[in-house]
């Protein structure tokens, strides 16, 4: 299949693709989504098979305004009205009650639907444009880290989808928050560019699960059980409350097939091994611009280990470790 690569302002084109049952890669503020009408089964299932995600993963719905939100969820809370009213557009999805309309296919049979808002210029004209919901996962194949640039779709995706919508690179650069609104307090499933304390500010009390799902425990947001955002090398996260000790143990490991995945200015504490550097330490939303495109530079056939720093986890800061320890694996050594 030939892959159209069209620019932020092609908007309408990507809507017709979109219309007429095509996939299109489409820019958000957190990371590129791959695209289709979200009451196209034929379309959704080909975003499944595209991106060789398993069945039992449900998709999030991208609306452009939460006028959108009655003709595709039932029993809204006043809480939900509430975040959208403060977040939308923006980094936030919210699990509601579907409505049988939606696709058993988007919500993999669930009763409830995840629905989003993106604050991106170039998704929202899409959306309304194509007059649908666009059902969307992250743009990447399964397992890899999520993509945050047209560049990052077109190694992925080439050949596979109708089209790639060239929105720049995402500003967030980490996936939205997500939070189940159908049980009290509403509960967050995935942490992401909206943070708990800003969810509570604006309605109240949000209960947090631990992000991790053991062997045996059915995952509230199914895609959490799967092992995701690697590359190729094996991931450990190394943590101290000493830095030197930090420096001092990758320094005690062999150079050959090492990377180290570090804060700005740090590399010169490494040498002799190859280093990416993310962000800025104290500045976590600096860290999850990078993270992914980092994460991707590394995913190189001479690189077997990767050792990464991963900052304190409060505000954005506890999305960035979420998604280190999920590309870890949960390989973590505290020093
Ligand atoms: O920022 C984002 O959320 C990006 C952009 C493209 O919008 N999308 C994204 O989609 O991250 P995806 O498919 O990579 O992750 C969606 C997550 C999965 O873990 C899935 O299991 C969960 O949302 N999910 C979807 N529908 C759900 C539902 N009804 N109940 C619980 N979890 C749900
Ligand atoms: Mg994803």
């Amino acid at each position: 299949m030939k892959t159209e690569l069209l620019t932020a302002a092609e908007t309408a084109r990507a809507a017709e693709i979109i219309r007429n049952g095509g996939l299109v890669a489409i820019p958000t503020e957190t990371v590129y989504g791959l695209g289709a009408s979200a009451l196209d089964d034929g379309a959704v299932k080909r975003i499944f098979e595209v991106k060789g995600r398993p069945q039992d993963n449900p998709l999030i719905i991208h609306v452009s305004s939460a006028d959108e939100l009655d003709a595709w969820c039932r029993d809204i809370p006043d809480a939900a009205r509430r975040l959208a009213a403060e977040f939308w557009p923006g980094p936030l999805t919210m699990v509601l009650k579907r409505r049988s309309v939606v696709p058993d296919r988007v919500t993999a049979g669930l009763d409830t639907v995840a629905v989003r808002c993106p604050d991106h210029p170039a998704a929202l004209e899409t959306i309304r444009l194509a007059g649908v919901p666009i059902a969307a996962p992250s743009a990447n194949l399964s397992g890899k880290p999520s993509t945050t640039t047209a560049q990052h779709c077109i190694h992925d995706l080439t050949g596979k989808v109708d089209a790639i919508l060239d929105g720049g690179p995402c500003r967030v650069g980490v996936e939205s928050t997500i939070v189940d609104m159908t049980v009290s307090p509403p509960r967050i499933l995935r942490p992401g560019g909206i943070t708990a304390e800003q969810l509570e500010r604006a309605a109240g009390p949000v209960s947090t699960e631990s992000s991790s799902v053991k062997s045996g425990e059915t995952p509230r947001a199914p895609g959490m059980k799967y092992r995701h955002y690697s590359p190729k090398a094996e991931v450990t996260i190394i943590k101290s409350d000493i830095k030197q000790k930090i420096y001092d143990y990758v320094n005690s490991q062999p150079n050959e097939g090492a990377a180290v995945l570090c804060f700005d200015g740090e590399s010169r504490f490494f040498p002799g091994k190859l280093c990416a550097e993310y962000g800025t330490e104290g500045d976590p939303s600096s860290m999850a611009e990078r993270l992914f495109a980092r994460l991707r530079e590394l995913d190189r056939d001479d690189i077997e280990r990767v050792y990464a720093r991963c900052p304190s986890g409060e505000g954005v800061g506890r999305a960035v470790c979420n998604r280190l320890e999920k590309a870890a694996g949960g390989r973590i050594i505290c020093l």
